[in-house]
């Protein structure tokens, strides 16, 4: 990420990093219709070290940056993730997060879908 692309929040345990995720504002949300509205936020580069997953910190670093963009003053939060990854797209839609579109970004070889959550 280079500066002015997002605000990264990462969390720590014992002086480690364990976990991390970007919010883009709407100003920095940008690549297609719907990531070109003026009130749709994003966020990304999610992940959890895996010896912490299942464990709600991954929820409550999406409930950070869902924060962040009601603070914003965005009113939907999107996130794209790969077509294939089954399990993450039903995590997402437990959270709320529905299809918007697909996405065949030029630095994948897979196509991604984009969804979004009214906050
Ligand atoms: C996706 C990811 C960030 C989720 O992080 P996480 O910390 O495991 O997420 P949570 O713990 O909040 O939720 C995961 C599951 O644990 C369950 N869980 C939450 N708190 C729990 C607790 N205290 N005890 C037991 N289980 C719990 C949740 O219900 C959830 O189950 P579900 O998937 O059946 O709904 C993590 O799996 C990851 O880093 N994956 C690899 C990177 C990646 O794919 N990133 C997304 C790119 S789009």
């Amino acid at each position: 990420m280079t500066p002015g692309e997002g605000e990264c929040y990462v969390a720590t345990f014992a002086g480690a990093l364990v976990a991390t995720i970007i919010f883009k504002s709407v100003e920095q949300t940008r690549g297609s219709l719907w990531l070109d509205r003026s009130d749709v936020a994003s966020l990304g580069q999610f992940a959890v070290a895996p010896e912490l997953r299942s464990k709600g910190l991954g929820a409550r670093m999406m409930d950070l940056v869902e924060s962040r963009g009601v603070e914003a003053g965005a009113t939907e939060l999107a996130l794209d993730t790969a077509e294939p990854a089954d399990h993450l797209v039903a995590w997402y839609r437990r959270r709320e997060y529905r299809f918007i579109e697909y996405a065949q970004w030029k630095h994948t070889n897979y196509r991604s879908v984009i969804m979004s959550k009214a906050i």
